[in-house]
Parts: C-alpha cells; sequence; structure tokens
C-alpha cells in the first residue's frame, strides 16, 4: 500500500466536477482499470453536489405526514439523513434542519460550532481513565487480559449482527500477521439508526483509544477508520481527536499502531464490512462473497479484524473503568423525546422509555427494537429486555439498538411498504434474490397499500421472503425477506383490510409524499 489509493484519486477528480469523456479516460488509465470498470465505479457513488436533500427515512416519513410536497421541491430524495431524533429533517442550502409547524429551524447539534464547544478533548478524556497505557514507563496493552475481560464482559458487536467480540478475536488470531489491519466501520446509514455519529463527533477519543486497544491486544500495526463521507462533523472531529493523540504520543516516549482516516462515498450496505473493504479499496461498495471471512482476508486481501465504532468506544470503557456495559440506544418515532439514551445493555423498553422522559408506553401499536432491519414486534412489550439474546427470543434483532415505536394511529402497511421501499433503494443489486425480491416486495405491499392485489399475492410475498432470507449474499436481502414476514404474521387483520380498500388506521402517509 503505497502512494495515493484509488479512493483518494476518484474523490478528489469527482471532487472537481463532472468528468467528460476524455476526463473518464485519463481516469481509467490513471486507475489502471477498463473504462467500463470506471463506469460501474462512478453509477455506484452518487456524487454530492451540496444540492437541497429531503429525508424519506422511516423516522422521517412518519413526522411529514402532507407537508413534505411543499418543502421539497427541487430536493433529492435521501434514504437516511442521520437525525432521526430531529425528524422530519432537509438539507437545505447546506444546513441540516429540521421542518417544523410554521417553517424551518437548523438542527443546532449539526453545526461545527456545537460540535466543536461540546467535543471531549484528550485532556477531558484521560482524567476519566482513557489511554492510561500512554501514562509511565511501563503503561502497556495486556492483550490477553484484555481478551479475557471482553470474553467476562459478554461484550457483543454493536454495528448490528450482535457477534461476540471475544470469538472474533480468537478466530481473527488464527490468521493474523504483521501485515493485519483493524478496520473501524464508521459507515452508519440505516433509518433510526444515529448513535454512532455522535460518538465519532463528541467522543472520538472513546472510539481511538478502543481501536489501539484492540489493535495492539490482537497484533495490529495498522488502523484505518472507514468513515461515511457525509458525516463531515464526524470526520472533523476524528481528525482533530487524532492530531491531539499524536501529540501525546509524542510526549510519552511511547508508540501506537498507525491511523488513517478514510472518507468512504456509497450508500447503506457500504456500512457492511465486506463492501465498505470494497468502497475503500476503489472499487463498486458491493458485499464479497463469504468464505473466506474478512479476518483472513480482508481490507487490502490481508487479514483484518473489523468492529463497529460503538463497539471500541465500548472496548475503551472496560479497559478504563471496567464497569458493566452501557449502550446508547436510539430512540426514534411516536415518542416526546427522540434520542440517544446511554443506559445497561438489557435495560427493559419500558425503563428505557421511563428513564428518557417518554413512558409509559400507552397507545403503542408496535415496536421495531433494531432499526428496519431488526423486525417488528407487535404491542407494548414494555418488559421486552433490550439485549441481544433476549430481543431474539421475543422474535426479532437487536441490531443496531435502534428503537422506532410506532403508536395506534400509524398504518402498518405502509409502514412495511416505507421499509421494504428502503431495502429496494438500497439493494446493491449483486444476487438474484434480494435484486428481484426487494422489488417485488415492494410492489406487493404498493398494491396492498392501494387496495389492490388479493391474499395470494401476500402468499406469494411470503415465498419471495424465504427465497431471500435463503438466498442472499448479505443481511440486507435477508432482513428485508424477515420483515415482510413480520409484518404480515403480526398485523394480518390489517393488511386484509387494506386489500378491501380500509384503513383503519387515523392516517394513512401515503397522500402526503407521493411524487
Ligand atoms: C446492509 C448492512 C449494513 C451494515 N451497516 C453497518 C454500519 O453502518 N456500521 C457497522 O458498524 N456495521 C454495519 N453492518 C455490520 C457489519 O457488516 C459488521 O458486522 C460490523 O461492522 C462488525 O462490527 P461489530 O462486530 O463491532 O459489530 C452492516 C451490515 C449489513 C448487512
Ligand atoms: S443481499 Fe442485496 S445488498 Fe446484499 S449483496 Fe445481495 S443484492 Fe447486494
Amino acid at each position: 500500500m503505497s502512494g495515493m489509493k484509488n479512493i483518494d484519486i476518484i474523490n478528489q477528480r469527482l471532487s472537481r466536477g463532472p468528468l467528460d469523456k476524455t476526463g473518464k479516460a485519463e481516469l481509467a488509465r490513471e486507475l489502471g482499470i477498463s473504462s467500463a470498470g470506471l463506469e460501474s465505479i462512478l453509477t455506484f457513488y452518487t456524487p454530492d453536489r451540496g444540492e437541497d436533500l429531503l429525508c424519506t427515512g422511516l423516522p422521517c416519513r412518519m413526522k411529514w405526514q402532507g407537508r413534505a410536497i411543499e418543502m421539497s421541491v427541487g430536493a433529492r430524495e435521501e434514504s437516511c439523513l442521520g437525525y432521526c431524533d430531529h425528524a422530519p429533517v432537509m438539507r437545505v442550502e447546506g444546513k441540516f434542519v429540521t421542518v417544523t409547524g410554521s417553517g424551518i429551524a437548523e438542527i443546532e447539534e449539526s453545526n461545527h460550532d456545537f460540535v466543536k464547544r461540546n467535543i471531549e478533548h484528550i485532556s477531558e478524556y484521560t482524567l476519566k481513565g482513557g489511554y492510561s497505557y500512554l501514562e509511565g514507563e511501563g503503561g502497556k496493552i495486556d492483550g490477553d487480559g484484555m481478551l479475557q475481560r471482553v470474553e467476562k464482559s459478554g461484550l457483543r458487536g454493536m454495528g448490528g449482527a450482535g457477534f461476540p467480540v471475544h470469538l472474533k478475536w480468537k478466530s481473527f488470531r488464527q490468521f493474523s500477521n504483521e501485515d493485519s489491519y483493524l478496520l473501524v466501520n464508521a459507515h452508519e446509514g440505516e433509518p433510526g439508526t444515529f448513535k454512532d455519529r455522535k460518538i465519532l463527533e463528541l467522543a472520538p477519543h472513546s472510539v481511538l483509544d478502543g481501536a489501539i486497544i484492540a489493535a495492539v491486544s490482537n497484533g495490529i500495526r495498522r488502523i484505518v477508520v472507514g468513515i461515511k463521507k457525509e458525516y463531515a462533523l464526524g470526520y472533523a472531529s476524528l481528525t482533530m481527536a487524532r492530531e491531539e493523540l499524536t501529540e501525546r504520543v509524542r510526549n510519552s516516549g511511547h508508540s501506537i499502531p498507525e491511523i488513517e482516516i478514510i472518507r468512504a462515498g456509497g450508500s447503506y450496505v457500504t456500512g457492511e464490512e465486506t463492501a465498505l473493504m470494497e468502497a475503500l479499496e476503489g472499487r463498486r461498495s458491493e458485499p464479497r462473497l463469504r468464505p473466506p471471512f474478512p479476518t483472513e482476508i480482508g481490507l487490502y486481501s490481508r487479514p483484518t479484524l473489523v468492529h463497529n465504532a460503538e463497539t471500541l468506544s465500548a472496548i475503551a470503557s472496560l479497559a478504563s473503568s471496567g464497569k458493566e456495559l452501557l449502550k446508547s440506544y436510539c430512540l426514534s418515532g411516536d415518542v416526546k423525546h427522540p434520542g440517544t439514551y446511554r443506559v445497561k445493555i438489557g435495560t427493559a423498553l419500558g425503563k428505557l422509555m421511563e428513564s428518557s422522559g417518554n413512558g409509559p408506553m400507552t397507545g403503542v401499536k408496535a415496536v421495531m427494537p433494531g432499526g428496519l432491519s431488526g423486525g417488528i414486534l407487535p404491542g407494548s412489550n414494555e418488559e421486552l429486555k433490550l439485549d441481544f439474546d433476549s430481543v431474539r427470543k421475543a422474535g426479532a434483532g437487536l441490531g443496531t439498538g435502534s428503537v422506532i415505536v410506532l403508536s395506534s394511529r400509524r398504518c402498518m402497511v405502509e409502514t412495511a411498504e416505507n421499509v421494504a421501499s428502503f431495502f429496494m433503494k438500497e439493494s446493491c443489486g449483486k444476487c438474484m434474490p434480494c435484486r428481484h425480491g426487494t422489488k417485488e416486495l415492494k410492489e406487493i405491499l404498493s398494491g396492498a397499500r392501494q387496495g389492490r392485489g388479493s391474499e395470494i399475492d401476500l402468499e406469494n410475498g411470503g415465498e419471495i421472503a424465504r427465497m431471500m432470507i435463503d438466498g442472499s449474499i448479505c443481511a440486507l436481502g435477508q432482513v428485508a425477506g424477515r420483515m415482510y414476514m413480520d409484518a404480515v404474521a403480526h398485523f394480518r387483520d390489517e393488511f386484509l383490510d387494506h386489500l378491501k380498500g380500509v384503513c383503519r388506521s387515523e392516517s394513512c402517509f401515503s397522500g402526503g409524499m407521493e411524487r
């Protein structure tokens, strides 16, 4: 790995504006790929030209109601802008705004000055016990001790899959060599999920500290942070934190792994770890076939340990305090106080709602405990413990811990259609079950919403969903199928009513957003 990487070359060229035929031919030559290869990359990444954007993610869509048409003239629709707790959200003239009854208001936390005022600097971070291995002459990271600590804590990955961290470390150690990488996944993009953005912006040292601990514990000398291009504030915070850290390391006489921070374009699927590697290597951001797993062949074909930004932050806090695990849960949808709430992992849903000022859970029709990819549970389910095993037992997934609450006035057919639209739009198209399946499920659900179609269509949708669950390359196709099956199973009567042209919910939000 030397000189400028493909991703840097592409980013640099695109930042100068659209490429003409000659420009494309030159770029393809420079990258050493065919014109068709270049075209396949350029058509994957939507260039951001600073245009106005309108968020269509479920938490925003729930709040748009009839306001969208008027507001959205000329704006490009985006699947998620990452400010779900301020729904409904737009980007207008470069500023992130929430749309209120009387107009628009800038979201304070999206402002660079807000982040600058509230970011945790290294002096505050070390006071809490962070980077303790940089203290004194004997300071070092005990890799095996750390592995035991992680195992004892039961820490699971917080990027969505919930894989036990200690098992990943053990598997990685079988393949690790001196060229291995630690990849920090900072490419958050699912509607309802905004925890990583807040951690990256305001607590970047916790991510870098956790990355160093995980890297050194596993013999890794190079860390790459793959951050979503749209997270400009997170990128600025991480870069500032790395500068502070470099200064501190210089004065300490210790050494740490090399840390590179790369901004990667892409879409929701780019958050899938192998798709992120493809993006960072300057290719179309599509998930790779497995095996081999990234622990064996990952970034730049080297053994790679991948962790979500919040997982690393949790590893840092485990190393410094060793206390019980806390998790940032995102709350959005029909709640009074949406936001992120950092509480003990496994806190009951009702308790989370009450402690965040949102409870008690009355008038709740359904809850998505793990964002759009975690499935849907009917009722308020106050006793539900928000940990991976309990949520799985209840029939859903904890995912990233992004709880979307749907009140009794919500139409579940429209909700299911919105979710299906998201997966259809975000499918990368690499495998057939997902490429076709997401489109067909969206069609069936649109038909049901409009009172077209029949029970047979719903059953056919079930068959398609099963094929997606069994045959998709990555979890996107699988969770899209699972979501359809859950929604139809739990709210069958509502679906059957809709097929007859009847909706008993207070508002179908179809009217407001149809364009
Ligand atoms: C479609 C899709 C999107 C994903 N998006 C993210 C993401 O934005 N951030 C993330 O850390 N993991 C994401 N993941 C999970 C990663 O593939 C991977 O499991 C995770 O980064 C591993 O880190 P962890 O073990 O610390 O959770 C996504 C997975 C899929 C299938
Ligand atoms: S499941 Fe969907 S997103 Fe994943 S590789 Fe297949 S087409 Fe792409």
